[in-house]
């Protein structure tokens, strides 16, 4: 069996103003009639995956709970950060909590930021990926790139190991432009899509080795957790020494012992207001329309209105994005959609 992990924790900035610090974008229904926490919790819910351990932030408890509850799935735990550290300490609280256990057990890493409509070609690219980590490798899952992207990692991928798994030459989280833009020329290299698969015992030795204050404060903070009705709560004085990375910087970057299972099926990282736009259903002019929004003589736009109360209307407008929620309002150009985290931490700072 395979435990999957759902981190959950982010807050999701570069799509306000529909996500929120306490309600971030993985638990609304972005595209489609599911949130994306729901989606990504389904994914993977079939034969061979155990029941989901959940890795998030205190304020999100009861929407996990809920919405798991609402497509009829119960998590195998809820592990509560007392705040997001990143991924990098998510990921390996949930390798030790599954450690105890089962130190071999396999656990499939998921994040809960993307539209994936291809669930059993995925799995079948995770059985392929079960013989490489039944071996003690770390599986990731290299997506066919189409543009140097740099707000994601990147996969090297090298010789054939085992049927339908390569090693992994490199990994190179966000690079900057030229160095994406030269990636993208060679054929070998992927977008890593974020989802990792190992024994829970292969990443414990990989956060030993690489990034061991991050592996003894978690195991610290973790070993001190308390029970809170069926939630475990990672304690809150210990936590507060836990550095802050992501498991691409802390991990997976410096580590050899990494597979890519390259997969060819629709993927994309919800991201920003253009990848949202990217995967809706669009008009004849290629606009994005929610209920209660209307464009005329408008092309490659994206008008939702989230309050039943409002009516949004555009007219004239190309390649634009706004977001009309009841107490703000977001308009963009589509390529500046990106921007929108800068636009959050002004915000901040005005108080
Ligand atoms: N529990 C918890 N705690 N979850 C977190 C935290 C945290 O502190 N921070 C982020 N997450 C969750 C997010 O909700 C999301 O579902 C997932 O972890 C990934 O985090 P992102 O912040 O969205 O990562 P990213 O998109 O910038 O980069 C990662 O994904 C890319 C593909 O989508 C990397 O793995 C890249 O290499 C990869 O290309
Ligand atoms: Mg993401």
């Amino acid at each position: 069996m395979i435990t999957p992990v759902l981190l959950c924790g982010g807050s999701g900035t570069r799509l306000w103003p529909l996500s929120r610090k306490s309600y971030p974008k993985q638990f609304t229904e972005l595209v489609g009639a599911e949130s994306l926490f729901q989606a990504s919790a389904r994914r993977f819910a079939s034969d061979g995956f155990a029941a989901p351990l959940v890795v998030t932030g205190d304020a999100f408890r009861f929407i996990v709970t809920k919405q798991l509850d609402g497509i009829g799935l119960t998590a195998g735990g809820v592990l509560i950060e007392p705040d997001g550290r990143n991924t990098a300490p998510a990921a390996i609280a949930a390798a030790l909590h599954i450690a105890a256990q089962d130190p071999d057990g396999l656990m499939l890493l998921a994040p809960s930021d993307h539209a994936m409509e291809d669930t059993e070609g995925f799995v079948r690219a995770i059985e392929l990926g079960r013989a490489a980590a039944l071996d003690g490798r770390i599986v990731t899952f290299g997506i066919q790139p189409d543009r140097p992207e740099t707000g994601y990692g990147w996969l090297e991928a090298g010789e054939v190991t085992h049927e339908g798994v390569k090693a992994l030459n490199r990994f190179l989280e966000k690079p900057d432009l030229g160095a994406a833009t030269e990636l993208l020329a060679d054929s070998n290299n992927l977008w890593n899509a974020g989802i990792f698969l190992a024994r829970a015992s292969t990443l414990i030795e990989a956060f030993k080795t690489h990034a061991p204050r991050i592996h003894d404060t978690v195991a610290a903070a973790l070993g001190a957790s308390r029970k809170d009705l069926d939630f475990i709560r990672i304690d809150e004085a210990l936590w507060a020494g836990v550095p802050e990375d992501s498991i691409d910087f802390a991990v997976m970057e410096k580590a050899d012992n990494v597979s890519v299972v390259p997969y060819d099926g629709p993927w994309t990282d919800l991201g920003s207001w253009q990848a949202v736009w990217s995967e809706t259903v669009k008009d004849s002019h290629g606009n994005g329309l929610s209920l209660g929004a209307t464009a005329i003589d408008c092309e490659n736009s994206l008008l939702r209105s989230e309050d039943e109360g409002i009516e949004l209307v555009g007219i004239g407008l190309r390649n634009m994005v706004a977001i009309a929620m009841k107490d703000a309002v977001m308009v963009a150009d589509m390529s500046d959609s990106q921007n929108v985290k800068t636009a959050v931490s002004a915000l901040k700072k005005k108080g």
